[in-house]
């Protein structure tokens, strides 16, 4: 049974108990600023859990596409996935003393049944491979019997011993929110226990998971195949549970997982639909599966939700939904480079062909998928090439290079191809260059961890300083568009100084939302051909994606350095510098160092298009220049 087929069985059997399809929502939410992605079905529900009136009726059905991005650190494992698309049912309430009526909602008499009904008949899966667990009771949120009975005569109409079947747990594992246990739900947020579904794959038990296995184990014996979430309560201020007017039934299987148990395949990316995905990755790579499963699997997924990410209209970027994408593909091209590969075409091609017959609009983005992940990747090995100039400046070269095996980072010592770098310069790696812990690591660089994480708390208690002395600065406006001004004059003070000259300066300037205002001392108009070139190196750095970051230098330093700007004598010792590119290690492979307060992006890819619009004489030998960014 194909996933497609998975989907059209299921769509059918709720069809036919008078639901309504409800179509797929965006990945990307829209009008919810609450969340970057849609992470499950009843996500875009929420209203009408609550007890808003649905248009579609009471009985809804659907299959939804969800991200989680809280699983990237997941991944590698045999049956979390980042993306995935959850099968849903719904039922928005069922008054307590009304009886069910065919359009009408219901609760758990009749979706358990129903539940079972389409997986051991429409799915066919083996009734003695499946197990249940119940809610156990919390505070005054009792103990769920009434499931308990339903499941109890399924269990022995089918011939099997209940007591075996059915586990009860506490609110760790049976209880469902979007934020997950009751005390971490906000006000408001609805939620309650429900009861979910495991198929067994009789795999043996993984000691590391606990002493004896269970149906909620994390040993990869029992896979949890389907959640019916009885959501009837909703959280208030003081933190107490009240009921909802409504008693919904929330249901949500995820079709990857549902697969897998149709195939009695423990692995999800070796069910029918992953395979082929696995297969084109160990063909590229000419590397086995078998041998390499967590970085194949990594990649497979990755590459998988980037796509979707990238249809649904993101571009990687250093913020919201484009960090997570940009997270996303480097992690995967990390995978993909310690494989010795860096083909990504086959793999979109075959993930394309893979989900076409349920999500077309991914064969129609195919090109611009691949070109988001070209351009990503080009400037990651951009990202990549300055950390490791920068490291072979103060350490000699690694002896293989930077693709060593696995093995031989086990074994880990300089002579095999690591090198032990100092705590400063993995943190100058990171704030200069870009690159996360694991990736300065997967370049074959270690580092003291602990040293690491007290200088990124220094950093930030630098950063969080820097923005008071901002405050008090006074510059009141921060919203985003002037945060990005501010860099862009940077760039602009530089690429003047390039274009006409080291004796240019600045005299002074002015930003706002709108637009960004220069003075520099020149005495004529500049050419239509400087101000091109002006904006064309602007571009050329933005589009390299610099990261941008301050140190505090004692003013003597600052000016060794080549620091330029407006000093001031009233700041007397250390003086705050920015960098757009290098560091005072590296000062050569800055683009601009310039005496600031701040604030400023991260990384110079923040800035869209930079575009001088008009020029002014100042008289006195100052030109002026208005630029948008
Ligand atoms: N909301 C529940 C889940 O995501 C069931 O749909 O598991």
């Amino acid at each position: 049974m194909t996933a497609s087929q998975i989907i059209e069985k299921y769509i059918k059997f709720f069809e036919s108990r008078d639901h309504i399809r409800i179509p797929n929502s965006s990945l990307v939410p829209e009008n919810d600023p609450t969340t970057l992605f849609t992470s499950s079905g009843m996500q875009p529900l929420v209203l009408y859990l609550l007890g808003g009136k649905h248009p579609a009726g009471k009985r809804l059905v659907n299959v939804q596409n969800c991200f989680r991005a809280q699983d990237i650190e997941e991944i590698g494992d045999n049956r979390h996935t980042t993306f995935f698309r959850m099968l849903g049912n719904w039922s928005l309430g069922k008054p307590a003393s009304q009886k069910t009526t065919s359009r009408g909602g219901y609760f758990k008499a009749e979706q358990i049944p129903w539940l079972w009904e389409f997986l051991t008949d429409r799915l066919k899966l083996p009734v003695e491979k499946l197990y249940v667990t119940i809610f156990n009771g919390f505070n005054d949120i009792e103990k769920d019997n009434e499931s308990y009975e339903i499941w109890k005569e399924i269990f022995e109409k089918a011939g099997l011993d209940a007591r075996e079947k059915i586990s009860f747990y506490g609110v760790d594992k049976n209880w469902w929110s979007r934020a997950g246990l009751p005390q971490n739900m906000p006000a408001g947020e609805p939620g309650g226990p429900d009861t979910e579904i495991f198929f067994d794959f009789e795999t043996e038990h993984d000691k590391k998971f606990g002493q004896k296995c269970h149906t909620n184990c994390d040993c990869g014996r029992y896979l949890e195949i389907g959640n019916s979430v009885f959501m009837q309560y909703q959280k208030k201020s003081d933190g107490s549970f009240v009921e909802l007017p409504q008693k919904n039934v929330d249901f949500g299987g995820g079709l990857e997982r549902l697969l897998a148990a149709t195939e009695n395949q423990n692995d999800i990316f070796q069910t029918s639909l992953l395979s082929p995905v696995i297969k084109t990755i160990e063909k590229i790579t000419r590397k086995t599966y078998d041998e390499n499963k967590e970085k194949i699997r990594i990649i497979a997924d990755h590459f998988v939700a980037s796509s979707f990410i990238i249809s649904a209209g993101v571009i990687p970027s250093n913020k919201e939904q484009g960090y997570i994408l940009r997270r996303l593909l480097r992690r995967s091209l990390d995978s993909l480079f310690q494989l010795e590969s860096s083909d990504i075409s086959p793999i979109i091609k075959i993930i394309v062909e893979q989900y076409k017959n349920t999500d077309g609009k991914l064969a129609k983005d195919f090109e611009k998928i691949k070109n988001v992940i070209l351009e990503e990747q080009q400037s990651y090995n951009q990202t990549q090439k300055k950390a490791k100039e920068f490291m072979h400046k103060k350490y000699p070269p690694l002896p293989a290079g930077p693709l060593r095996s696995e093995a031989s980072r086990k074994v880990g010592d300089e002579l095999m191809g690591i090198s032990k770098i100092s705590a400063e310069d993995a943190f100058i790696l990171y704030s200069t260059h870009g690159l996360s812990p694991s990736q300065i690591k997967s370049l074959g660089y270690t580092f003291d961890d602990r040293a690491f994480a007290n200088k990124m708390e220094e950093h930030q208690k630098l950063s969080r300083e820097g923005a008071a002395q901002k405050f008090a600065g006074g510059l009141a406006d921060t919203n985003t568009q002037t945060i990005m001004g501010h860099t862009a004059t940077h760039l602009l003070h530089q690429a003047i100084r390039d274009v006409l000259g080291d004796h240019i300066h600045q005299a002074g300037s002015n930003i706002t939302s709108q637009r960004v205002r220069f003075d520099f001392n020149y005495d004529k108009a500049l050419t239509e051909e400087e101000v091109k070139k002006i904006e064309e190196i602007i571009n050329k750095k933005i589009k390299e994606n610099l990261p941008v970051h301050f140190e505090m230098l004692p003013l003597e330093k600052a000016k060794d350095i080549g620091a330029i700007g407006l000093f001031d004598e009233k700041y007397e010792d250390n003086v705050k510098v920015y960098f757009i590119g290098g560091s005072t290690s590296s000062p050569q492979e800055a683009y601009s160092k310039e005496f600031c307060g701040g604030p400023h992006v991260n990384f110079t890819g923040e800035l869209k298009r930079f575009t001088i619009f008009k020029q002014e004489n100042l008289g006195r030998g100052l030109r002026r220049i208005y630029a948008n960014v």
